[in-house]
């Protein structure tokens, strides 16, 4: 069985923590590449609902082991917490894998997140407020402190104290925060070591000698394309690589090893935070409302009520290509059954000029009027159909078209949250 690649295709919350735990029975190892408690990942089996956003969905499988890859940023609590909600469902984690070179998030960072945010005013990302930007940013700068480093007091400290002194003076005289001793922080994160030890290991070797022992592996996305610090809708992104090439330098296994990539996109459209949006219903529009409503589109990590609209065939386009997608997992059609007609964008209009694929500058981006296709709906429960070949006609044409805009087979559609709502699609 080969090793496969999870991608969002979208703006986030595709449904990518369904489809990897849906995966999951398929492979022996899921590991997350990228990425910190930002992400926020719903899974819903066996009378389990969990919401994860450091460990991999797939550790709900018996027999999967969840690895947390050194390309992620970890924020100690967060894991601590959730080791406690799987303890509480019986759900065992005692092979949980953590990178020793992901690095760690500090207090700091989510002090500097929050007030760089507020610094922005109207202008602000909207960020998940959980360290991601800040923690990347020392990772690059060689200031971070790494999960290895937990294992040492001597060098945690030490490397605490280096950090702090760049630190404390922006906290201080840059937002008027206040600042950190070493003790501070030592005091709860070497308490968060005692814990964390048995799990933090060199996760690219292990990966590798699981990969030669002939060990399957998926690699569980977090975020999505139009996120992504590259390829997203820069500056309102994320702070790492949630395209498939992030799988590769974010767990330290070669390209080599990849046989497909699977991009998930939601059979509509969402958004948390600000940035462009082409086909965003306006607050207040019946059919946002309803794909709100329906589709329960409230962040899984910070309660905000995401922002709708119907399904965007260029970016998914886009997605296709920048990731390098063999096939596609669509979610939540569902939702749709709501809808007399769906629309579905083909092209934007840019003051006149009309593109079928991302527009290579942001400003064209911003006033990207999308151009629809109309079809339509099939108005009938589907959550309880087991095959493709059942669906309505209406909602197989749906697929049809969605598969031949984006160039990807579907292979996958899923019509409810819980692992049973969803259809193989045989090719
Ligand atoms: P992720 O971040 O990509 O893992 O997605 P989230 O978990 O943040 O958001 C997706 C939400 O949709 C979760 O609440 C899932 O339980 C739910 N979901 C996933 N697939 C389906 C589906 O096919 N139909 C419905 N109705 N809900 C779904
Ligand atoms: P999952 O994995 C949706 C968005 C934030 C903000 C921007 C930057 O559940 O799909 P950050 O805290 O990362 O610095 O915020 O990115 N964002 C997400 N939106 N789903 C996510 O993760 C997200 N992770 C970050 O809302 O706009
Ligand atoms: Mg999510």
């Amino acid at each position: 069985m080969p090793s496969k690649i999870l991608v969002g295709t979208q703006w986030g919350d595709e449904g990518k923590g369904k489809v990897t735990d849906v995966l999951s029975s398929e492979f022996d190892i899921v590991v997350r590449c990228q990425g910190g408690a930002n992400a926020g990942h719903t899974v819903i089996a066996n009378g389990h609902k969990l919401a994860l956003h450091q460990i991999p969905s797939g550790v709900i499988y018996e027999g999967v082991v969840p690895v947390i890859g050194n390309g992620c940023i970890v924020d100690p609590k967060v894991v601590l917490e959730e080791l406690a909600a799987l303890k509480e469902q019986g759900i065992s984690y005692d092979n949980l894998k953590i990178s020793g070179n992901a690095h760690i998030v500090m207090p700091y960072h989510k002090d500097l997140d929050e007030a760089h945010e507020r610094k922005l005013g109207k202008n602000l990302i909207g960020t998940t407020k959980r360290g991601v930007g800040p923690c990347y940013a020392d990772k690059v700068s060689r200031i971070g402190l790494r999960m290895q480093d937990m294992l040492d007091e001597k060098i945690f400290n030490e490397k605490l104290e280096t950090a702090l002194i760049e630190k404390n003076p922006v906290l201080e005289k840059v937002y008027g925060l206040p600042t950190y001793t070493v003790n501070d922080i030592a005091k709860d994160y070497l308490e968060y070591a005692k814990v964390l030890r048995p799990y933090i290991i060199e996760s690219s070797r292990y990966l590798n000698e699981a990969l030669t022992e002939g060990k399957d592996i998926l690699f569980e996305g977090s975020q999505a394309t139009m996120l992504d610090i590259d390829f997203g809708t820069y500056p309102f992104v994320t702070s790492s690589n949630c395209v498939s090439g992030g799988a590769i330098t974010g767990s330290g296994v070669g390209p080599t090893n990849i046989d497909t990539v699977i991009g998930v996109a939601k059979a509509y459209l969402t958004r948390v935070g600000s940035g462009p949006f082409p086909t965003e219903l306006p607050e207040g529009d019946a059919v946002g409302e309803t794909l709100c409503e329906q589709g329960h589109e409230y962040g899984t990590t910070t309660g905000r009520k995401r922002r709708c609209g119907y399904y965007d065939a260029v970016i998914v386009n886009y997605a296709a290509r920048v990731n390098g997608l063999t096939e596609l997992a669509i979610t939540k059609l569902d939702v749709l059954s709501a809808l007399n007609t769906i629309k579905i964008c083909i092209a934007y209009d840019c003051n006149g000029e009309r593109y079928t694929t991302v527009p290579e500058h942001q400003s064209k981006f911003y006033e990207a009027k999308p151009v629809y296709i109309e079809m339509p709906g099939w108005k009938t429960d589907i959550t309880k159909i087991k095959n493709y070949v059942d669906l309505p006609r209406e909602a197989k044409d749906y697929i049809d078209i969605i598969e031949r805009l984006s160039g990807v087979p579907v292979t996958m559609v899923c019509v409810g949250p819980d692992r049973s709502q969803t259809i193989k699609r045989q090719r």
